[in-house]
């Protein structure tokens, strides 16, 4: 198995040293967008060198819609910039699989919704920027909040799917028991705070907070008992990417920061005054139809709306981590 995956490594590294020119193939920093962020880096990158993972040995086209499916190499920050690699769209490796995406929730085996941070790392990837879209259950956290994720909630990692499950598969030495009290960057948290500053993003209306993220499987989002359980856990956000490529990013000793942006408030309760059936049949006036549901489209949207002040706020931090 080893053998096999250093392989796949090697020969998806392989083609990329064919398509890209020698400065943008020791990328500095690597990026995840999450939903509707991708201007992220089409609008950042400079000397932008886009590689479709379909020509890429191993990896696939996307499902999800919103989710664009590109490797993209080009320079990001004031000056010169860093040498920057990013993910537009959650996308994944599989060997011998054609149409792939990168979330748990679509059936792919951990380690290929890993690969990326694996194949960043042997590229030479020190610091790891992942942003993505999840929901509200903090009530202080308003629609539009970008959350700077400290710490995270992982019931999935506790139950029997933690994404270093199994043999390792990893040539060079890395710890079997992998510590993740340190798994979000102090020092990064502090970066994406002064980036803020500087941008006065406040002016713009938005805000930067840290936070919790819980991380579900999916793909069903929460009952109101599951947001209610995960908020009474600690969690400030909850959503369905990214935790597996933290811990696997932790297991390649890169440096991690989680932006998140709250795209829609987890429903927690009913609205205030709706009856339940009960009361209703007991003569109450009967309430109309009260169920509130969370959508994907509302999800999307609102990732596009912040989606600059996203942007910007990677753009800056990958300024300071040059300077
Ligand atoms: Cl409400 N839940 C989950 N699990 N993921 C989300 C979300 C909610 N909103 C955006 N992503």
């Amino acid at each position: 198995a080893a053998e096999h995956y250093t392989a796949s490594i090697d020969t998806t590294i392989a083609a990329l040293h064919a398509k890209l020119p020698a400065e943008l193939l020791a990328p500095q920093v690597g990026i995840v967008c999450g939903s509707g962020l991708s201007t992220l880096a089409e609008k950042s990158l400079r000397n932008i060198v886009e590689v479709p993972y379909a020509a890429l040995p191993g990896f696939g086209e996307s499902a999800v819609p919103g989710h664009k499916s590109v490797l993209a190499f080009g320079f990001i920050g004031a000056g010169k910039g860093t040498p920057a690699v990013a993910m537009l769209g959650r996308r994944i490796h599989a060997a011998h699989s054609h149409r792939i995406a990168v979330h748990p929730y679509e059936g792919h085996p951990m380690h290929v919704v890993t690969y990326p941070m694996r194949l960043m790392a042997k590229l030479g990837v020190k610091n790891m920027i992942i942003t993505n879209a999840a929901g509200g259950l903090n009530p202080d956290f308003d629609v539009g909040t970008i959350v700077a994720i400290k710490d995270h909630i992982a019931l999935p990692n506790l139950t029997g799917f933690n994404p270093l499950l199994g043999p390792p598969t990893h040539p060079h030495p890395h710890p079997r028991f992998l510590p993740v009290s340190n798994a979000h960057s102090r020092a990064l948290r502090r970066l994406a705070f002064l980036a803020a500053h500087r941008l006065d993003i406040t002016a713009s209306g938005s805000r930067l907070e840290e936070g919790t993220y819980a991380w579900v499987s999916g793909p069903t989002y929460e009952t109101m008992a599951e947001g209610k359980f995960l908020r009474a856990a600690g969690g400030d956000v909850v959503g369905m990417s990214t935790i597996p490529e933290v811990v696997v990013a932790r297991d390649e000793g890169m440096e991690v920061i989680v932006l998140s942006l709250v795209t829609n408030k987890v429903i927690l309760e009913q609205p205030k005054g709706s009856l339940s059936v009960k009361e209703e049949l007991a003569g109450r006036p009967i309430s109309k139809d009260v169920e509130v549901t969370v959508s994907h489209d509302e999800v999307l949207q609102m990732g596009k709306a912040k989606a600059e002040v996203m942007r910007q706020l990677v753009e800056e931090i990958c300024t300071m981590l040059a300077a």
